[in-house]
C-alpha cells in the first residue's frame, strides 16, 4: 500500500491485517507503553475543512509512535490563498516531511495530492467523498464490542441512520463492511438524503440485503450495531433539510422500543448539539450500549496501524516496549462503561 485514499484499495484480509496491527498498537495508544519507531520522522497534517478528532487523532497516532507532527488549517493561512495548485503545494510539503494527511472539501482533490509525490498521503475525508481511516476505526470498534458480546460481523445486521447521501463515512464504511459476507442493512435516511443508488447496487452485488425506510421508529429486529449521523449542512446544495424532525432523533427512547438490549450505538461525530437540530441525544450518555467514546478512542490505535504499515514499521509494535513513566486514569471519561478501562487492554 503506497496511500490510503480509498476503501476500494483494501480486500478483507488488507482489513484483518491493518485490524490486527491496531490491536498491537493497543498498549501504546492506552498510555501504557511507549514506542518509538517513528523517531526522526515528521507528518505533515493539512486540514483544509473543519475537523477536531481526525486531525487531533492522526497527529497523536504519529506522535506515539514517536515521530513529530507539521500542520496547516484552512485555506486562508495557506499558500492555496495566493493561487498555488494542489500539484505544487503537496510537492513542496513532501519535501519537508515523510508522510501526509489532507482533509479538503472536494471530492478527488487528496488523490491529486498524491499524484503529485512518492511520499505516503493518507486521505482524511475529500468532500462527499470518502474517509477510509474512520471507516477502518468503525469496523474495528465494531469487531471490539462484538468480542465482548461474542458476535461476528458475518451475518451481523447493521441500521446506517442520517444523512446517507453526502456523509463520506457511511460511504466508505458501507463499502468496507461489503468485504464481510451476508450482512443485513438497514438504510433509514430522511427524504432527499438516501445513500446513493449506486452504493446500494454494488452493496447488493455482493450479496448483502439491503432495505430503505424513511421512518425510524419502527422495530428493527435483531439489530447488532446502529450507526447515526448527522446532517451534512456544509454540503447541503438544493436540499432544503434544516435538521432531523424530532421523529428521526436516535434517543433513548429509540433504543429501547426498536433495538436490543446488546445493539451498539455509534456515531462518527460530532454530534451536531445546535437546538433543533434532533441530533443523536445526550440522553443516551450512560447507557453502556453507547460505544461513541470507545469508537473516538479507537482512532489512535489504528491510525498508528495506517502509518506503521505506510512507512514499514509494523514489526516494532510487537514489542518488547517499554512502560510508560507518568500516572494516567483508568478511566478516560465519567460516564465510561464499567467494562472500558485503560487497562483493559486487547493484546493480539
Ligand atoms: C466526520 C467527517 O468529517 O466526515 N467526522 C469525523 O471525521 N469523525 C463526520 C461528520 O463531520 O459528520
Amino acid at each position: 500500500m503506497e496511500h490510503l485514499l480509498s476503501v476500494d484499495q483494501l480486500d478483507r484480509d488488507d482489513v484483518e491485517h491493518l485490524l490486527a496491527v491496531a490491536r498491537a498498537a493497543e498498549p501504546v495508544a492506552r498510555r501504557r507503553k511507549v514506542c518509538r519507531a517513528l523517531e526522526g520522522a515528521v507528518l505533515g497534517n493539512l486540514f483544509f475543512e473543519a475537523s477536531t478528532r481526525t486531525r487531533m487523532s492522526f497527529a497523536a497516532a504519529f506522535c506515539r509512535l514517536g515521530g513529530s507532527v507539521c500542520d496547516t488549517t484552512g485555506f486562508t493561512f495557506s499558500s492555496m490563498a495566493k493561487g498555488e495548485s494542489i500539484h505544487d503545494t503537496s510537492r513542496v510539503i513532501s519535501g519537508y516531511v515523510d508522510a501526509l494527511v489532507v482533509r479538503h472539501p472536494e471530492l478527488g482533490a487528496v488523490a491529486q495530492f498524491a499524484q503529485a509525490t512518492n511520499i505516503p498521503v493518507v486521505n482524511g475525508g475529500d468532500g462527499p467523498g470518502e474517509h477510509p481511516s474512520q471507516a477502518l476505526l468503525d469496523i474495528y470498534t465494531i469487531g471490539k464490542e462484538f468480542e465482548r458480546l461474542g458476535k461476528s460481523i458475518d451475518g451481523a445486521h447493521v441500521a446506517l441512520i442520517g444523512d446517507l447521501k453526502h456523509g463520506r463515512t457511511v460511504h466508505s464504511l458501507i463499502r468496507l463492511l461489503s468485504l464481510y459476507r451476508d450482512l443485513r442493512f438497514t438504510l433509514i435516511a430522511p427524504p432527499g438524503l438516501e445513500m446513493p443508488s449506486e452504493l446500494c447496487e454494488a452493496v447488493g452485488a455482493r450479496g448483502h440485503h439491503l432495505e430503505m425506510r424513511q421512518i425510524l421508529r419502527q422495530p428493527l429486529e435483531g439489530l447488532d450495531v446502529a450507526y447515526a449521523t448527522r446532517i451534512q449542512r456544509e454540503r447541503l446544495i438544493d436540499e432544503t433539510v434544516e435538521g432531523y424532525t424530532p421523529e428521526l432523533r436516535v434517543d433513548h427512547a429509540f433504543l429501547d422500543a426498536c433495538c436490543g438490549t446488546d445493539t451498539a450505538l455509534m456515531h462518527p461525530l460530532p454530534r451536531d448539539s445546535t437546538p433543533g437540530a434532533n441530533d443523536l441525544s445526550t440522553d443516551l450518555d450512560k447507557d453502556p450500549r453507547l460505544a461513541i467514546f470507545r469508537q473516538s478512542d479507537s482512532g489512535v490505535a489504528v491510525r498508528m496501524a495506517i502509518f506503521a504499515t505506510l512507512l514499514g514499521v509494523e514489526q516494532q509494535l510487537q514489542g518488547p516496549l517499554r512502560d510508560v513513566t507518568w500516572r494516567s486514569p483508568r478511566r478516560i471519561g465519567p460516564d465510561d462503561a464499567a467494562f472500558y478501562t485503560l487497562d483493559s487492554i486487547v493484546c493480539p
